[in-house]
């Protein structure tokens, strides 16, 4: 197993790997975890969507905090204080640098994807939506991206429209078009679904929505793992990710916004760090993004984060797309070759997620079979039931992949999918 000091792809600032020394074994190394055997068989862990895992740079650099540089953010005169503050907003640069945002103060750091929409949600949304307003979504967006709207709704009486995908699992963009109008306020699209892995076409959808002045929300939670990602080119009002799925650690995750808009928002919650002063009269807030961090965020993870953006920038993410690509062209070849499995997501752009199901087998069981395996994938509905509605299914199994797995791996799983049959034959 490697340590920190033989870690293969530790972090640096030497720019991205050639693509010919990109090296899955290698990179392998850098995951202790994946090194491990379960029910006596060699971890095979194929649940990415719904977390990955760390590369030692990442946990390497929350020990080291930790250890070296624990103290408060923001408030402290002394050394501690002032290096950990200074690693901290060091990690909204790297963010910054991630979505190609113009500014850092557009970077607003919260729990994850889920607390960055709720944000907008309940920031944005609820001081400028009005009773009949509409919101757009699609049909298979994650619940975090489906209950916000819903409890605005019940709160200001807005209303959700959904637009519909194809059986491939695209987004059926002229139908999408059709949702916008004159009582359209705002649009909330996942960039990548978390079921289907398909890509949508964010860039079209801003341009539509802009059409008729709505600000749009990119859910970039799947994106972002897979995907360069770059909130100019695409033009999108907020984009919005999750640190534990970026290699990173879990409790961070990101919200860009447009300047405009960030600074006509109210503030999110209250307390400290997000005001400028405080009397009992009257408190006036912080300038943006501080507004919206109340309170001792999680300073060590997003130092992790830090060092999790490094060691994605440092393997270069074109290098880890060509590779996933590679996977996902094989895994869904060998799975769909399985008489009786029946993909769930066939969109011609799609990143790195295989759902399926199985004739006469609930998904439950078939991960359970798998488990048995060393085969780590997730079973249920994803936190999309509409999605599982729509495709009249009352669950999948879903194998999610990522840079570090590899061909053998999926030949392992192809072998377990058999083995379920086999035994609920
Ligand atoms: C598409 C999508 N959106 C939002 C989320 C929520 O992310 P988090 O739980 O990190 O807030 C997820 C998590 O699986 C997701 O896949």
């Amino acid at each position: 197993m490697a340590t920190a000091t033989t870690a293969a792809h530790g972090v640096g600032s030497l720019g991205p790997i050639a693509a010919q020394d990109f090296d899955v074994q290698r990179v392998r190394e850098d995951f202790p975890i994946l090194h491990q055997m379960v029910h006596g068989k060699p971890l095979v862990y194929l649940d990415n969507a719904a977390t990955s895992q760390k590369p030692l740079a990442v946990i390497e650099a929350e020990r080291r905090f930790y250890e070296e540089d624990c103290a408060n953010i923001h408030r402290g005169i002394h050394l501690l204080s002032e290096r950990a503050t200074k690693a901290y907003e060091e990690v909204r640069v790297k963010v910054q640098h991630l979505l190609n945002a113009p500014e850092t103060r557009q970077i607003v750091f919260v729990r994850g994807t889920t607390e960055a929409i709720n944000l907008v949600a309940s920031s944005y949304a609820r001081r400028n939506l009005q009773p009949g307003d509409e919101v757009v979504i699609t049909a298979m967006e994650h619940h975090a991206n489906i209950v916000p709207w819903q409890m605005l709704r019940e709160e200001k009486g807005v209303v959700l429209r959904v637009a519909p995908i194809n059986d491939r699992g695209e987004l059926v963009f002229e139908e999408f078009e059709k949702l916008l109008g004159p009582h359209t306020r705002f649009v909330s699209v996942t960039h990548v679904s978390n079921v289907l892995g398909t890509i949508n076409p964010v860039r079209e959808v801003v341009r539509a929505a802009h059409r008729w002045n709505v600000p749009v929300l990119i859910d970039g939670a799947q994106a972002a793992p897979h995907l360069k990602i770059d909130v100019q080119e695409l033009d999108c009002d907020f984009y919005a990710f999750s640190s534990h799925k970026v290699f990173g650690p879990t409790g961070v995750g990101a919200l860009y916004g447009k300047v405009r808009l960030l600074e006509s928002m109210p503030p999110y919650q209250g307390g400290g760090d997000m005001i400028s002063s405080v009397s009992f009269e009257r408190t006036t807030y912080n300038i943006i993004p501080y507004k919206f961090e109340a309170g001792t965020p999680n300073i060590a993870a997003t130092i992790g984060l830090g060092a999790a953006i490094d060691y994605v920038d440092r393997l270069g993410m074109e290098n880890l797309a060509r590779h996933e690509h590679e996977l996902l062209v094989y895994a869904t070849e060998r799975v769909s070759q399985i008489p009786g499995v029946r993909i769930i997501g066939t969109a011609r752009e799609k990143a790195s997620v295989v759902s399926f199901v199985l004739d006469g087998v609930h998904p439950h069981d078939v991960g359970t079979v798998l488990d048995q395996e060393g085969i780590a994938v997730r079973t249920g509905h994803h936190c999309a039931q509409p999605l599982m509605e729509r495709f009249k299914v009352p669950a999948t199994a879903r194998a999610s992949l990522a840079f570090y797995n590899t061909k053998e791996e999926i030949d392992a799983l192809v072998e377990a999918i058999e083995k379920v049959k086999h035994i609920f034959g």
